[in-house]
C-alpha cells in the first residue's frame, strides 16, 4: 500500500489515456526546421528534432497542414487530402516520420481541414464547372438576390463579403475564409462520406488523431439568413466581426457531423479528436457530445483572449471547470499559429507565470512551438508580410505572420532552422534567445518548461488530480491540485508587476517550494502568510 491509499501512483496513471495524461505540442511546419536549404521546414526536419521533442517531454505532435496546397492560406486551402505537398517532402517523409514518431513512444496528430477546400481542388473544378455537375451540390451555390447581389450579409474571416461570383454558372459560392477556400456542403451526404474516407485513409496509416479545423463552422443555416450587426463592433477589430455569426456557425446539425467523425474514430484503438472551435464556454462544451460522442478535446481558448486579471482568470476557470460534463477532459491553450505569442501579449516575464499556469491546471496542455523557449512576436515589415488575414486588411495589424517566425535552435546563421534564407524573417534576437544557449541556463524559460513539464508528468495530483480554487484578488490566483493517491500542491501565481501578498482566507498549510519561477527560493519552506515578488509564481508541496 502506498502512503496516499490503495493505489500507486503508477496504476492511476496507466488508466488514463494519452491524451489526457500527455502534453501536445503544435508544429507549424513551414517553421519548424528545414532539411532542405530552401527556406521553408519540411517533414525531414521535424523528424531531426524529434529528440528534442522527446527530452522536453513531449507526448503528442500536432502538424499543420502538410498536405498539397496552392499556400493561399499557407496550407489551410488543401487541393488533395491524402497527400504530402512537396515542399514538405514526401509520402515516405510522411511514413518515416509516423514511424520514428512512435519509435520514441510519441505520437502524431494531423490537421483536418474538413469546412473547405482550396479552389484547385478537383471536386471544387468540377462543381464549378456546370451547374447540373455531379458535385455542384458539394459546395453552397446560391443565385444572386434580383439585383444582383449577394444572396445574403455573410462576411469573411480574412475580410469583404463572403460570397464569390462565378460569371461561368451565374451563381455566388460561399467562402467563410478566403475566396480560394470554397466551403464544403455538409448537408451533401456525399461530402460527409468522402471526408469520412480521407479520416479512415489516415487513421489506417496509423496516424494516433486530427485537430479538426473550424469545427463549429461546418454546418449553416438551412434558410441562409442574414446575420445580426454587432452591436459591440469596435473599428479596430477585423471586420468579419461587424457582424455575430449566428447564422453561419455553430448550428445545431454539426454535432451529428463531429459524433459521425467521432464513430470514424472509434472503430480505431485510441484515437483522438481536437476540435478547434471560438465559442463561449457553455456552447464549447456542447462539442464533447452527448454523452461524449463527440470531440475528445474541444479546444478551450479561453487564456488566448481572457484579460491578464487574476481575478477574471479564477472565474473562468471556475466556470470551465463547473461546465465540463461528467464525460468532458478538460484543455488548456496558451498559444497557436493565429494567435499574438503569450510573451507579446503579457509580456516575457509574465509568459513565465502563464507557464506555471499551462502546465498545472487540470487537462491536456498544448504548447505552441516556441513558446518554450520564449519566442516573441516578431514585427514584420509591411513588405514582407505573407499572411493574407495581414494582406486583405492592411490598416488592422491583423497579419499572423509575427508568430509564425523560425524556431530559434541556435545562434548560427538562419539560426539552426536552416541553411538559407527563411521564408519568414527571424527574431533579432535569437542570438540569444534560442534552444542550445537556454538549454543549460537555470533561469532559462526552456529550462523553466522543462522542468514544469518533468514535475507535471511526475505527479499523480497535477496529470489526473482535481482542481481546487483557494484565493484570488486583483494580483494573486491561488488553486491546489490534490489527488488521493498522491502529495497535493498548492499553486500560487502572482499575475502582476508588483509583490503580492498571500494570505488566504479560513485556511493553514505548510509546505515546501518545489518550482518557482525565482529558481532562488526553492526549498523554502511556507507557511500561511507569505509575500511574493512581481511576476512570481510558485508550487509548493503541501505537507
Ligand atoms: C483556422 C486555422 O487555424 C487558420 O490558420 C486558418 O486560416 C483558418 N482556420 C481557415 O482554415
Amino acid at each position: 500500500m502506498t502512503p496516499y491509499g490503495m493505489a500507486s501512483q503508477s496504476q492511476v496513471k496507466s488508466q488514463q489515456l494519452w491524451w489526457q495524461s500527455g502534453i501536445i505540442y503544435q508544429i507549424y511546419p513551414r517553421s519548424f526546421q528545414d532539411s532542405n536549404a530552401d527556406g521553408i521546414g519540411d517533414l525531414q526536419g521535424v523528424i531531426n528534432r524529434l529528440d528534442y521533442l522527446k527530452w522536453l517531454g513531449i507526448q503528442a505532435v500536432w502538424l499543420s497542414p502538410i498536405y498539397p496546397s496552392p499556400m493561399a492560406d499557407y496550407g489551410y486551402d488543401i487541393s488533395d487530402y491524402q497527400g504530402i505537398h512537396p515542399i514538405f517532402g514526401s509520402m515516405d517523409d510522411f511514413d518515416q516520420l509516423l514511424e520514428e514518431v512512435h519509435r520514441r513512444g510519441m505520437k502524431l496528430i494531423l490537421d483536418l481541414v474538413p469546412n473547405h477546400t482550396s479552389d484547385q481542388h478537383p471536386w471544387f473544378l468540377e462543381s464549378k464547372s456546370s451547374r447540373d455537375n455531379p458535385k455542384r451540390d458539394w459546395y453552397i451555390w446560391k443565385d444572386a438576390l434580383p439585383d444582383g447581389s449577394e444572396p445574403n450579409n455573410w462576411l469573411a474571416m480574412f475580410g469583404g463579403t463572403a460570397w464569390e461570383w462565378d460569371e461561368t454558372t451565374q451563381q455566388y459560392y460561399y467562402h467563410a475564409f478566403l475566396k480560394e477556400q470554397p466551403d464544403l456542403n455538409w448537408r451533401n451526404p456525399e461530402v460527409r462520406e468522402a471526408m469520412m474516407n480521407v479520416m479512415h485513409y489516415w487513421l489506417k496509416k496509423g496516424i494516433d488523431g486530427f485537430r479538426v479545423d473550424v469545427m463549429w463552422h461546418m454546418v449553416k443555416d438551412a434558410h441562409f439568413r442574414n446575420n445580426p450587426i454587432n452591436p459591440d463592433y469596435q473599428p479596430h477589430q477585423a471586420t468579419v466581426d461587424q457582424l455575430l455569426a449566428v447564422y453561419s456557425t455553430d448550428q445545431p446539425e454539426v454535432h451529428d457531423i463531429v459524433r459521425q467523425m467521432r464513430e470514424v474514430l472509434d472503430a480505431y484503438e485510441e484515437r483522438m479528436m481536437i476540435g478547434e472551435i471560438y465559442l463561449p464556454v457553455h456552447k464549447l462544451v456542447t462539442y464533447y457530445g452527448e454523452n461524449g460522442s463527440g470531440a475528445h478535446l474541444p479546444f478551450n481558448f479561453q487564456l488566448l483572449n481572457l484579460p491578464w486579471n487574476a481575478t477574471q482568470l479564477a472565474a473562468a476557470i471556475s466556470q470551465y471547470e463547473g461546465a465540463l460534463p461528467e464525460y468532458g477532459w478538460p484543455n488548456w491553450v496558451l498559444g497557436n499559429h493565429d494567435q499574438p505569442r503569450i510573451t507579446s501579449r503579457v509580456g516575457l516575464q509574465q509568459a513565465r507565470v502563464a507557464a506555471l499556469l499551462l502546465l498545472t491546471l487540470r487537462g491536456t496542455p498544448t504548447i505552441y512551438y516556441g513558446d518554450e523557449i520564449g519566442m516573441q512576436d516578431v514585427p514584420i515589415p509591411f513588405s514582407e508580410v505573407q499572411d493574407p488575414q495581414g494582406l486583405n486588411m492592411p490598416d488592422k495589424n491583423l497579419s499572423r505572420d509575427p508568430a509564425r517566425t523560425p524556431m530559434q535552435w541556435n545562434a548560427s546563421t538562419y539560426a539552426g532552422f536552416s541553411s538559407e534564407k527563411p521564408w519568414l524573417r527571424l527574431s533579432s534576437t535569437y542570438r540569444r534567445l534560442n534552444v542550445e544557449s537556454e538549454k543549460d541556463n537555470p533561469f532559462s524559460m526552456l529550462t523553466l518548461y522543462k522542468r514544469l513539464i518533468d514535475l507535471r508528468q511526475k505527479e499523480l495530483s497535477f496529470t489526473a488530480g482535481d482542481y481546487i480554487p483557494v484565493y484570488s484578488d486583483q494580483q494573486i490566483l491561488a488553486y491546489k491540485r490534490t489527488h488521493e493517491n498522491a502529495p497535493a500542491f498548492l499553486i500560487v501565481l502572482n499575475l502582476t508587476h508588483r509583490p503580492a501578498y498571500f494570505k488566504p482566507e479560513h485556511d493553514a498549510f505548510k509546505g515546501t517550494i518545489v518550482l518557482s519561477t525565482l529558481p532562488e527560493e526553492e526549498g523554502q519552506e511556507v507557511d500561511s502568510y507569505f509575500a511574493l515578488s512581481g511576476d512570481q509564481g510558485i508550487i509548493i508541496r503541501l505537507h
